[in-house]
């Protein structure tokens, strides 16, 4: 095989492998069975003795996080491995001792010690000593049977391999969390999805050699199986635990009462972020022994201790800088940098903080601790400053005058309809003059909702921009691919692919076209309006020669504002040589103008069920073409209502309660003279 081959092999192997791997660690989905990842191990293992002029960096025999085994041997505690229940609210927590106070008969102005506990959002493990000596280490599995990983554990140098204490029981099973500190992670994170996935898929490898490499640390909290402990409570234990040699959470308390408990729950929650590992919450645990034994478990939880949950989608973190990112439409967007925090199972680095004007209401300053909120797939954003921890330097944030991009002047407009100026400061150039605007149009050209070009991301985007392959929309049908196929990652199939999804969208409807060309104001649904205006490429591209912008108006759903960024839109020069250079290489559907007096005039529809061969859009689309419309739920406005496949009941019962006309997909396309 010729050098360049083996090169190609090997490194199609290796991608391989790292998918497999990512699949399996952040995302939680195995694509191969465990015998065909060991086979494409071994194939790459046996090359790299074969053949040394290759790369190895890449290798998984360099690596951690790589694909862990999953045939550990599988052994029974002998004391199970509880879990905790939750409480998230104060009230919560007087629920928690009622019960205990009302359990053990004591009288409500009684006083209860807890330990208090931050709870490490790690991997439990169960360490068994016998005269000493570490002997055995499980997972903690089902909480029943765990995974016999001791010599994974034996590789963490937190966790003691021998005790030589005479007050050391006899034997023991020492119970902790494995975990790995944020600032270790920040050198692992691009192989993990957050901290916990870090300490649990090295905990899990195969090869403690690999485990070795992991800066994994071990906290003490509890213990299992005992014979010989010579201690009556918690904290007692807690203490026996640092002199036995292991570590235990500096930030463990002895407390007692609900509103002690509340204080502490809120300073430990304001240090999350100074905090060098992740926790989650803090474990409250009845300290003296002998109540914990009255108290036993409920299910599988015992009842003398509780899990405090921070509320998971906020965080306290330190704003490091603050970059203006500028967008498609010019603007500039402020974005925090912040120290990497995980909230809620998510390692966050960034905040946006909206715009200017959002910076000096909040008075945000680099160096400030902030509260970050995280709440769904939205951009994290901060909630406030903690003035009280300004550093004393700080100064004022200055928004740049000049675009960061492109240097021209920014501004910010004033919107004649709200008669006020905008938050939002824009860079005044005109699109592809500035950079950054260009490389957002292009994403956006690309995205989903506008040409949607399969395996053409923003990733590619930015790579095939920075080597100068695009720099407008039209660049996309006329890429070099003899120059792609040379790219690092790139081979004959993946370019074949590539040209394959780009001839594909070369046929494309006019309200997608549209859309893609990112004009402000001009979503979807405008697009789509104008599209079934203009019905043809040519009329809309001939607007800025006709300049009939007022009829415009006529359009329902277009107003001023639309009207002048339509306007601004075919003002441009390099707008209007886009839209040339288009129209030369794209097929662009007409669009069909809606008459007003179709088919399904003034009739109005509703689909329950899934439809057979044709999408709910389509046949959206199919009701509109014929004047009708689609109503989003049944009411006396609706006519008909359409039923597919496992329909909701609910809507039919309605339906034929109000009188409304029930159909099936055939009778509809009856309707519509056209057999499905
Ligand atoms: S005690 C019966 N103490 O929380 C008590 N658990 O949801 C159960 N955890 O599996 C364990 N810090 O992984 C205890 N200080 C602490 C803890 C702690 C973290 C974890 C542990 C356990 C889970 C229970």
């Amino acid at each position: 095989m010729k050098k360049s081959l083996i090169k190609k092999e090997y490194s199609k192997k290796i991608k391989l492998i790292q998918r497999y791997n990512k699949g399996y660690y952040d995302e939680n989905n195995s694509e191969v069975s465990d015998a065909d990842y060991d086979l494409l191990k071994k194939e790459i293992i046996e090359f790299e003795k074969k053949y040394n002029f290759l790369n190895k960096s890449n290798s998984p025999t360099a690596q951690v996080g790589y694909k862990p085994s999953k045939n550990f041997k599988k052994v029974l505690h002998r004391v199970p491995m509880l879990s905790l229940g939750n409480a998230f609210i104060e009230n919560d927590l007087v629920n928690f001792e009622k019960k205990i106070k009302n359990f053990l008969s004591l009288d409500e102005s009684s006083s209860i010690s807890y330990t208090a506990e931050p709870k490490i959002d790690g991997i439990s493990a169960s360490l068994t000593y016998i005269n000493g000596e570490f002997s055995k280490g499980l997972s903690r599995g089902d909480g029943k049977e765990g995974e016999d990983i001791t010599s994974n554990l034996m590789t963490v140098k937190d966790i003691p391999k021998f005790i030589n204490s005479k007050e050391f029981p006899q034997e023991i099973d020492i119970r902790g969390e494995v975990f790995i500190q944020n600032s270790d992670f920040q050198k692992l994170k691009d192989k993990f999805a957050n901290p916990r996935n870090a300490a649990s898929g090295s905990l899990r490898q195969k090869d403690p050699e690999q485990t070795k490499k992991i800066p994994l640390k071990f906290i003490a909290y509890t213990f299992g199986y005992e014979e010989g402990l010579l201690v009556n409570n918690q904290s007692d234990f807690l203490k026996k635990l640092t002199e036995w040699g292991f570590k235990t959470n500096p930030l463990n308390i002895l407390s007692s009462g609900v509103k002690n408990l509340m204080k502490n729950y809120q300073e430990i929650e304001k240090k999350r972020a100074d905090i060098d590992f992740d926790i989650d919450g803090i474990v409250y645990k009845v300290n003296d022994f002998a109540l914990q034994k009255r108290l036993g478990n409920v299910a599988n939880a015992p009842r003398w201790a509780i899990a405090h949950k921070f509320s998971s989608n906020k965080g306290i973190s330190q704003i490091l800088d603050i970059e203006i990112q500028v967008g498609r439409t010019g603007a500039l967007t402020p974005v925090a940098k912040i120290k990497p925090i995980n909230i809620g199972g998510v390692v966050v680095s960034n905040a946006t903080l909206h715009n200017e004007d959002e910076i000096n209401r909040k008075d945000i300053r680099v160096g400030d601790t902030a509260v970050i909120e995280r709440a769904g797939d939205v951009i994290p954003h901060i909630l406030s400053i903690d003035i009280k921890k300004r550093l004393k330097n700080s100064k004022k944030f200055t928004f740049p005058e000049n675009c960061p991009s492109c240097g021209s002047k920014t501004i910010k407009e004033f919107n004649k309809i709200t008669k006020k100026v905008d938050a939002v400061r824009r860079c005044s150039s005109e699109g592809y003059y500035c950079d950054k605007i260009s490389i957002e149009k292009l994403k956006h050209f690309v995205s989903k909702e506008a040409f949607n070009i399969d395996g053409f991301g923003k990733k590619i985007v930015e790579n095939f921009w920075k080597l100068k392959f695009i720099k407008y929309p039209q660049d996309i049908f006329k890429l070099d691919y003899s120059k792609i196929e040379k790219l690092d990652g790139w081979g004959q199939l993946s370019v074949k692919n590539l040209i394959y999804s780009i001839n594909q969208k070369k046929n494309i409807s006019l309200e997608r076209l549209i859309y893609s060309l990112g004009i402000r104001h001009i979503g979807l649904e405008n697009a789509k309006l104008l599209s079934k205006h203009f019905t043809s490429f040519s009329k809309f591209k001939n607007l800025s020669i006709q300049s009939d912008y007022e009829d415009l108006l006529n359009i329902d759903g277009i107003g001023e504002t639309q009207l002048n960024s339509i306007k601004s839109f075919f003002s441009n020069k390099t707008n209007l040589k886009v839209l040339n250079e288009l129209e030369k290489v794209l097929v662009v559907k007409n669009a069909i103008q809606n008459s007003d007096d179709g088919l399904l005039k003034n009739k109005t529809f509703l689909v329950t069920g899934k439809l057979n061969g044709i999408s709910r859009a389509e046949l959206k689309s199919l009701i509109e073409e014929n004047s009708g419309k689609t109503v989003s739920s049944v009411s006396k406005k609706l006519n008909y209502l359409i039923i597919g496949d496992k329909p909701t009941k609910k809507k039919i019962d309605n339906a034929k309660q109000l009188k409304i006309d029930v159909i099936d997909q055939d009778e509809f396309m009856i309707m519509l003279n056209k057999s499905s």
